[in-house]
């Protein structure tokens, strides 16, 4: 793993994310010339989920216990993994996925990159792909020079992987039935952590994803419904 000084991260709002685990603000600074050590895995997996996370939720933090519950479980699952494998550092392999549902507005996308921000300075390496389902289709359409199949197992193999606004096509297409049941059954048979949001009702979710592929949904996620309105409204 690559060595980043601390330096690197100076200007990132990172004190709420340590405080919510129990870490002091200059934890993270710790200067020891060591790639292995929590806190360069943290600065490093900082770095690295910083260039995913779109401008506007640059500074989001989880507020839901459900999700701060699920990234405990993560941490603590790696390190056991870690200790067992001897491994240098501890790395998220395997664990549950989570489904974050409610209306237009409410929050989901700002508390799933909330939720990487957090994880990410936890000082266990989590490697993330995201995408909303609206684009990763986009990508996946068969054209010419584009080899799709390998663009899909980028997201199909992510160690970890935040799928946006899952189920929002009102009709969906028998290209995009087919992309959601190869992704979701291959995370799902391989214990594959993925943060998937949407703005549709469990029947709604049914009818649009189709039952194989919410019958693997409810086994693999907890399941967190976001209560209350579009917060952008109230923000006008
Ligand atoms: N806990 C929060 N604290 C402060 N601002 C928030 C919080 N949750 C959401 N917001 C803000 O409210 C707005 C809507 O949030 P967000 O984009 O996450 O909604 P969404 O549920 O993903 O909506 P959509 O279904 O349209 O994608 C954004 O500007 C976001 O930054
Ligand atoms: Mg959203």
């Amino acid at each position: 793993m690559q060595y980043i000084p601390p330096a690197n991260l100076r200007g990132h709002d990172l004190a709420p994310l340590l405080a919510a685990r129990g870490l002091d603000a200059d934890w993270i600074n710790l200067h020891d010339f060591d790639p292995h050590s929590p806190q360069n895995v943290a600065r490093h997996t900082y770095a690295e989920t910083a260039a995913l996370v779109p401008f506007h939720y640059r500074t989001a933090t989880p507020s839901l216990p459900q999700l701060r519950a699920w990234i405990d479980g993560l941490v603590a699952a790696a390190k056991e993994t870690q200790e067992e494998r001897h491994s240098p550092i501890a790395s998220i392999t395997h664990g549950p996925s989570l489904l974050l549902l409610g209306v237009c507005g409410v929050g989901k996308t700002h508390e799933a990159y909330g939720a990487m921000r957090e994880l990410a300075v936890s000082g266990v390496y989590a490697q993330w792909q995201v995408t909303t389902a609206a684009d990763l289709y986009a990508a996946l359409r068969p054209r010419h020079g584009v080899d799709s199949e390998a663009e899909f197992r980028r997201f199909r193999d992510a160690r970890m992987l935040l799928v946006d606004d899952l189920g929002a096509e009102r009709k969906p297409t028998e290209f995009t039935e087919e992309v959601n049941f190869r992704l979701i059954n291959h995370r799902y048979e391989r214990h594959l952590p993925t943060l998937i949001t949407s703005n549709a009702d469990a029947d709604q979710l049914r009818a649009r994803l189709g039952d194989r592929v919410t019958s693997r949904l409810r086994e693999m996620c907890e399941r967190v419904a976001i209560k209350g309105s579009d917060r952008r409204r109230r923000a006008a």
